[in-house]
């Protein structure tokens, strides 16, 4: 039986790894071994911090975050900054106080602000609306060891663009070649040591851009730790459980099964 259970188990993985690839083909959205994959992955604290600073200073001009509350920010398994550094954080945004009506300095109870002025998207939920290679499909073996493939779009449309632009409707579009169609509304928004990062990381377009996708990854789905601890938890239980039963059965079934035999 266990067998059985192995090679069905096999044969899911190739059948979701194979469907994987031929997606990947059009889009040309690239893999990317961000820290938080795989069954034991965990958000790296640092590269969450640098995300959050190139979303900051350069995303947040034209996007909105405005679903992630930031106090957040200083949630263990997440970026993890100290309390002050997140009230100062909150301090630089002004707010209307839904129940004064005036305006205020932004508090760590606030969610981050919304941002529509330049027709971008809000990007809370950015990293898990986009599926990249590995979707929401499948039987799920392949998110697990692989990742949603949500944050690796993020990284390939912002290291996507070949430098060809084009007027249309009196807009410039860009080319890019992880956006479908081909063609996107943003500029390239990221270029070599556009931000300068506290710790001296490198700052190359494509280091920022794994960044920020991990970044988006965590507001998108700031429990994934918290989630695949539990699954293991329960994978365990369930194993233990199953050979629990198994052996109590052939006990119970010995007498009779032995019977037979003799
Ligand atoms: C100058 C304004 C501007 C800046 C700065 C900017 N964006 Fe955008 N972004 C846009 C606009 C406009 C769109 C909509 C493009 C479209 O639909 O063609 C967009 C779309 C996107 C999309 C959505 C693609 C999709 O599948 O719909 C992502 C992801 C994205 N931006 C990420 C980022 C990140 C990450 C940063 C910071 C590194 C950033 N953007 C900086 C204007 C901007």
């Amino acid at each position: 039986m266990f067998r059985n259970i192995a090679l069905i188990a096999a044969s899911a993985l190739t059948l979701t790894a194979g469907g994987a690839l031929a997606a990947g083909e059009e889009a040309h959205v690239e893999d990317v071994a961000f820290a938080h994959e795989g069954p034991f992955g965990k958000f790296d604290q640092f590269q969450l911090q640098r995300g959050l600073q190139v979303f900051t200073e350069v995303c947040a001009g034209c996007h909105g975050l405005k679903y992630v509350p930031i106090r957040t920010l200083s949630d263990e398994g997440g970026p993890g900054l100290p309390e002050d550094q997140v009230r100062a954080y909150a301090k630089q945004f002004t707010v209307t106080d839904k129940e004064t009506g005036e305006d205020r300095e932004g508090l760590p109870t606030d969610n981050f602000p919304a941002n529509t002025g330049a027709g971008a998207p809000d990007l809370s939920l950015m990293a898990k609306a986009r599926a990249g290679f590995h979707g929401p499909y499948g039987t799920g073996l392949s998110q697990l060891v692989n990742g949603m493939g949500g944050p690796e779009y993020i990284y390939s449309i912002l290291t996507g663009y070949t430098g060809e632009t084009k007027e249309e409707f009196g807009s410039t579009f860009y080319e890019n070649h992880a956006f479908p169609g081909g063609w996107i509304a943003m500029g390239p928004p990221l270029s070599d040591g556009q931000v300068t990062y506290a710790d001296g990381h490198d700052n190359s377009t494509h280091h920022m851009a794994e960044d920020v996708a991990s970044f988006l990854m965590w507001a998108a789905e700031p429990k994934l730790m918290d989630r695949k601890e539990a699954g293991f938890v329960s994978v365990i239980f369930l194993l233990i459980l199953s050979t629990l039963l198994y052996l109590t059965n052939k006990r119970i079934w010995a007498g009779i099964k032995g019977k037979k035999h003799a």
